[in-house]
């Protein structure tokens, strides 16, 4: 998830049960640009293996190159994304507007595959317009381009994220191919998941939305845990979040990235809503640490423990470009 993936996420993702995390969309462009906010997506450490680095554009030259950059920062797979419905993306011929020109999705996916020894992956939308079917014409000819595994979102572009995933759509996919087919879209529950598995005969479900401030979410439909977290422990993770946030991102940045995880953090009913509001409010990050400490003392024990379990052990992080070191 673009904005919400960053590595804190899916290291976290990982020691709850995730079998496998995935980055945020890097844009191939700016990889090839040697872009240094770009390159910093692909900061990998160690425990977070397997993971995917899903990668955005709409030229198949450029998207190989960018695709071995990112097998050589070691991600196990390379995905390619066909589903972003945002403007930003869309205009640029890159996203899901891709559904709508399957030669040149055709194209990019066999240049990436080409490109790289890891497995390529596509992940759609179920098309442009509402009701669309266009993903049941195109996923075999991903697959027959070279796509190892397909992930299917089965909302329209144009619904974005409203209404409901129609995973009679993704059972309908699972007959057409081969291949893995990941269900994605309101996977919330043990239960839902277990449903969704069953009635579309899809390899796998991913969780976007319901993993957000709630690692619990993910133990609980990985089947490793089902239990409500402490308040404590709710606060322990945040703190451990933000700490792992300003190490990769910095203080600056990590300060505006982290605001909306604090609603999601607190919020279902374990924290009064005004203390999100207090904590958004805050000027620092070590003023927030203080507030959370303050709200929930017994997190701290809880955080020196998770912070001597998971401390960050080998990362790979790509040397920088000269642009970078103040050349330009
Ligand atoms: C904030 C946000 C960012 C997202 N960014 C991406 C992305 O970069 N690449 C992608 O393939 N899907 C992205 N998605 C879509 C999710 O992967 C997923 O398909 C969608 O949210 C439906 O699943 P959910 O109901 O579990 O959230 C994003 C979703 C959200 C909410």
């Amino acid at each position: 998830m673009a904005g919400v993936s960053v590595q804190a996420f899916r290291r976290q993702g990982r020691r709850f049960g995730a079998g496998l995390v995935c980055s945020e969309m890097v844009s191939c462009a700016g990889l090839n640009h040697g872009n240094e906010r770009t390159l910093g997506y692909l900061r990998i450490a160690d425990d977070e293996h397997p993971l995917a680095v899903q990668i955005f554009g709409s030229a198949p030259g450029a998207m190989a190159e960018a695709a071995r950059v990112v097998e050589g920062a070691g991600a196990d797979i390379v995905d390619i994304n066909f589903g972003c419905p945002v403007r930003k993306v869309t205009k640029t011929g890159a996203g899901a507007t891709l559904l709508d020109d399957p030669d040149r999705a055709c194209r990019l996916v066999e240049a990436v595959a080409e490109a790289v020894d890891v497995p390529v992956t596509a992940k759609m939308r179920r098309g442009l317009e509402n009701d669309s079917r266009t993903a049941l014409a195109v996923g075999p000819r991903l697959v027959e381009a070279g796509a190892a595994a397909l992930t299917l979102h089965p909302r329209s572009a144009k619904q974005m994220y409203t209404g409901e995933a129609d995973h009679a759509l993704t059972a309908e996919l699972v007959d057409l191919v081969d291949v893995p087919v990941v269900a994605s879209g309101d996977i919330t529950s043990r239960t839902r998941a277990l449903e969704v598995l069953e009635s579309t005969g899809c390899a796998a479900v991913m969780v976007a939305r319901a993993a957000q401030g709630n690692p619990w979410a993910v133990a609980e439909i990985a089947g490793v845990e089902d239990r409500d977290p402490t308040r404590e422990e709710v606060v322990a993770e945040l703190l451990l979040f933000i700490r792992e946030s300003v190490r990769e991102l910095g203080e600056q940045r990590a300060t505006g990235f982290l605001k909306k995880f604090y609603g999601w953090y607190l919020g279902r009913g374990r924290f009064p809503k005004p203390f999100k509001q207090e904590l958004v409010q805050l000027a620092t990050i070590a003023d927030v640490e203080t507030r959370l400490l303050a709200a929930a003392p017994g997190a701290r024990d809880l955080l020196d423990d998770l912070e001597a379990e998971f401390a960050v052990g080998e990362e790979v992080v790509l040397d920088l470009p000269i642009s970078a070191l103040g050349g330009g």
